[in-house]
């Protein structure tokens, strides 16, 4: 479940922009454990809008729905021999289609996060109607997007953990347009009654196989990032048994006898939402590297313009001086080329400038993120990086890893640690943690007192629909609360 109808179809067209509500202040709005009724009613008016403009474009799907099935089976086979085409490329010698370093591949994580943090949230809306054998296929679609309530299978609690692992959390800096699918999959979460024909159709869509999805999923591991997020979707996904063939079934299940072309026609428009916002490849070939080193600098020169001291000159100016303005980064960068601070096209451990980031006795050692570090490394190395064959070993070698030597600061805290006379401040610490584990038990355990206390099995699957919630499925409860989903269920 990871494409959009621009890597299905190719085609490009330029949706007719209408006005409609910024996303990201949606998205923030509907991602909470009770959304209001003013941001339901927003989400319905983005909803409309967005159908809106979605309404000139053609879509390749098949004219009548019967057609869909060979248009699934077309599709796989398309993208399979696109990718054995590529792997044959790679073989040969190709680079890399997508991610020319690592910090592209972390930026493209980050990028596409809004989406990912969702993921399946638009069938949220489907779990409501559990006893109803005709909405069976998209709710299995649901809960294995939850993995079941197995947080090691669940996708949000996999995606986070893949920022989390790589610095890349901090979402702060992206645009409107990073949040329009998210927005769009949320709005579709809490108005699958109104508009269940559309959240079948953006299902069918999502749910194909892209190539977009096997290349990355290829390229990622190439670079050492644990791909499995992206390689769970391509068997998840897959036509034979998986959610591109349940969507499908979906899509026949609800089909009315009566007004059944309308549905169609909407299902259709549905499946066009896909295409609107930033997409995976979009975001992708937006990467910038040098622009994204200058934003880091400039973000850090907030707080860094006040704690170099006055010695700290490069250029005959202080450091404090050049961070007082961030339009000064780009030359700031300049300077310290010239002056020597940064050896640009070298193994970065000939920079001095990267050396006070990382390395023995780094002054620098925690003031950027495991995501920023790769962007500055890869900047510094440049064609090191990306210079074939020659150079590829090393600069293997020289990825951003964690630190093995500590600066005397970080040994200062380790030795405070080992101090006896920290020793009560520790354990003070170690009974919060436990506390804090015990309130998570506590969640628990009272989601299954309520539910012990439901009169009926409607009104306990009434509870449990609401704890599977897209900003809900992913906690300790929400996990729990899928798990009984699921025995419930039958
Ligand atoms: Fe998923």
């Amino acid at each position: 479940m990871q494409t959009t109808t621009r890597a299905v179809t190719g085609q490009h067209q330029a949706p007719t922009p209408v006005t409609c509500e910024p996303a990201k202040s949606l998205y923030v709005e509907l991602l909470v454990p009770r959304p209001s009724a003013a941001a339901r009613e927003r989400a319905g008016h983005y909803l409309a809008d967005q159908l809106k403009t979605v309404s000139t474009l053609a879509a390749d799907l098949p004219e009548d729905p019967e057609g869909l099935e060979a248009w699934v089976l077309a599709n796989n086979a398309r993208v399979g021999a696109q990718y054995r085409d590529y792997l044959a490329a790679r073989k040969a010698g190709a680079p890399r289609r997508y991610f020319a370093s690592k910090a592209q591949a972390l930026y493209f994580l980050r990028g596409v996060a809004p989406t990912k943090l969702v993921d399946g949230a638009w069938l949220y809306g489907t779990l409501a109607h559990w006893d109803d054998l005709r909405y069976r296929a998209p709710i299995q679609i649901y809960l294995e997007e939850l993995g079941d309530g197995l947080p090691d299978k669940n996708h949000v609690v996999l995606y986070r953990k893949l920022l989390a692992r790589h610095g890349c959390e901090d979402l702060s800096q992206l645009s409107d347009d990073h949040y329009v699918q998210g927005a769009i999959q949320l709005a579709l979460a809490y108005h699958a009654d109104r508009y269940l024909p559309e959240v079948l159709g953006f299902n069918l869509g999502y749910e194909q196989l892209p190539l977009h999805l096997l290349i990355t999923a290829y390229e990622l591991n190439e670079l050492g990032i644990d791909p499995y997020y992206f390689t769970l979707h391509v068997t998840v996904d897959n036509a034979g048994t998986g959610h591109a063939r349940k969507a499908l079934q979906a899509v026949h299940d609800a089909l009315p006898t009566e007004g059944r072309a309308a549905f169609y026609r909407r299902v259709v428009q549905g499946y066009l939402l896909n295409d609107l916002g930033a997409s995976t490849t979009s975001v992708i070939g937006s990467f910038d590297l040098e622009r994204e080193v200058i934003e880091v600098l400039a973000e850090k020169s907030n707080v860094g313009r006040y704690v170099h001291s006055d010695y700290c000159r490069i250029g005959g100016r202080s450091v404090s001086d050049w961070l007082g303005d961030p339009a000064q980064i780009p030359d700031f960068l300049q300077v310290m080329q010239e002056q020597g601070w940064i050896r640009r096209h070298e193994d970065p451990a000939n920079s001095r400038f990267w050396r006070l980031i990382q390395g023995e006795r780094a002054e620098m050692f925690g003031v950027f993120t495991v995501y920023e570090q790769q962007l500055i490394h890869d900047w510094i190395a440049g064609d090191f990086v990306h210079s074939g064959a020659k150079y590829q070993a090393a600069a293997e070698r020289v990825a951003v890893v964690p630190r093995r030597e500590i600066s005397f600061r970080a040994r200062q805290r380790q030795q405070e640690r080992l101090c006896p006379a920290l020793e009560a401040e520790q354990g003070g610490a170690a009974n919060a943690s436990r506390a804090q584990s015990s309130d998570f038990d506590s969640e628990e355990a009272a989601l299954e007192q309520r539910l012990a206390s439901q009169p009926s099995r409607a009104a306990a699957m009434a509870l449990l629909v609401e704890q599977l919630s897209p900003a809900r499925h992913h906690s300790r409860a929400g996990l729990l609360a899928t798990r009984l989903f699921v025995s419930l269920l039958g």
